[in-house]
C-alpha cells in the first residue's frame, strides 16, 4: 500500500493514476482536517482563514441555505453539528432563522473550538451556539437528545463514517433529521492545459484534502446501514468559470501539502499552481466539483 512517504515517480505515472477512484480502497495520506492536532499553528491558521473565507462564498453558502431552508426546524429546535470547525456554518444557521434554535457544534480541534467561541461572542450569537472539544465518532450526547444533526463537509475527512452516521442515528430524537452535505471529490476538476497532468493533479488534490474522497457515492447504503430513511438528495455544481475565488483558494492553501505527499512530482504542481494564476489574471481560469446534501430521518 502507498503511503505519502513514496518517492514521486515519472511524470503523473504514479499512485494518483493506479487508483481508482471509485474504489474503496484507496490508500490514505496525511488529510490536514483529520490530523487537524498534529499541525503546528501557522498550518492550522491557514485552515482557519480557509474556512472563514469559504463559508462567505455565495457560490457555496447557496448550498447550506438549500438544505437548511429544508429542515424545518421548530422554533426553540435543538442542532448539533458534528465537525463545526470555526463554527461558520453553525452561525449561518442560527442568522439565517428568527428562531430561538440551539446549536451545539463538536470538533476535534481544541484549537478551532476557541475560535468558533470567539467568533460566535463577536456576532452575539454566544447564548445560542455552543462549541465543545470531541470526537464525531464517540459523541459525549445523551440518545435521542437533537432535532437536527448536521454534518457540513466532515463526513470525507473522519476515520470512520458509517461510526459517524451509527452516532448521528442515537443523538437524534426520532423523527429528527440528518443532513449530510459533502463533495464528490473525484469529480473535482481544474482546467490544465496538459491534461494528462491535469487529471492526475486532480485526484492527487482529493486525496490530499480528504480521507475519504467518494465517500458520498456510498452515501445511500451508509445511512440504510445506520438505519436511516433517506429522504431527499439535492445534488449541486459548484463551478467558477473565468474567475477563481473558492477553487482558488482551495488550490493555494493545499498545493503544499499535495507536494509533500509525493503523489505527483512537485515541478508539475508548480507549473499547475501558476498556470491556474495566470488563467485568473487572464480571465479564463476553470474549475469545478460536484456536491450533495443527503437528508435522511431517523424513523419514530
Ligand atoms: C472541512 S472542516 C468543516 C468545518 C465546518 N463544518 C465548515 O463547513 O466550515 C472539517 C472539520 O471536521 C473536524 N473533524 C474531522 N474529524 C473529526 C472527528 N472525528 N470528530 C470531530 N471533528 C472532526 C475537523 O477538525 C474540521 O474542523
Amino acid at each position: 500500500m502507498a503511503t505519502s512517504a513514496d518517492p514521486p515517480s515519472d511524470s503523473c505515472n504514479t499512485t494518483a493514476r493506479r487508483q481508482d477512484p471509485t474504489s474503496h480502497d484507496i490508500p490514505q495520506v496525511r488529510d490536514p482536517h483529520r490530523f487537524i492536532n498534529d499541525l503546528d499553528p501557522s498550518a492550522i491558521n491557514g485552515l482557519i482563514d480557509r474556512l472563514e473565507s469559504r463559508g462567505k462564498e455565495p457560490a457555496f453558502t447557496c448550498l447550506f441555505e438549500n438544505y437548511a431552508s429544508k429542515l424545518g426546524l421548530s422554533k426553540s429546535a435543538k442542532v448539533l453539528e458534528i465537525g463545526s470547525g470555526t463554527g461558520v456554518i453553525a452561525r449561518l444557521l442560527a442568522s439565517m432563522t428568527d428562531k430561538q434554535i440551539h446549536i451545539t457544534g463538536i470538533d476535534q480541534s481544541p484549537a478551532l473550538v476557541k475560535v468558533a467561541k470567539q467568533f460566535a461572542a463577536h456576532e452575539k450569537l454566544e447564548n445560542r451556539l455552543m462549541f465543545k472539544v470531541g470526537d464525531a465518532h464517540a459523541l459525549q450526547s445523551v440518545s435521542g437528545h437533537f432535532d437536527a444533526v448536521i454534518a457540513h463537509t466532515v463526513i470525507s475527512h473522519v476515520t470512520d463514517p458509517a461510526m459517524v452516521l451509527k452516532e448521528a442515528y442515537r443523538v437524534l430524537k426520532p423523527r429528527g433529521t440528518l443532513v449530510v452535505f459533502d463533495g464528490d471529490y473525484a469529480s473535482l476538476t481544474y482546467g490544465f492545459d496538459d491534461v494528462e497532468v491535469g487529471r492526475c493533479v486532480d485526484w492527487a488534490l482529493a486525496r490530499t484534502v480528504f480521507n475519504n474522497p467518494v465517500v458520498m457515492r456510498h452515501m445511500s447504503q451508509l445511512l440504510a446501514t445506520a438505519g436511516f430513511e433517506l429522504t431527499e438528495i439535492l445534488s449541486d455544481l459548484v463551478s467558477e468559470i473565468g474567475q477563481g475565488s473558492y477553487f482558488r483558494s482551495m488550490a493555494d492553501t493545499y498545493a503544499p501539502l499535495m507536494a509533500e505527499s509525493g503523489l505527483v512530482p512537485k515541478a508539475d504542481i508548480d507549473r499547475w499552481i501558476k498556470a491556474q494564476h495566470r488563467a485568473i489574471e487572464e480571465h479564463r481560469f476553470f474549475a469545478s466539483c460536484n456536491y450533495y446534501s443527503f437528508m435522511a430521518r431517523r424513523p419514530g
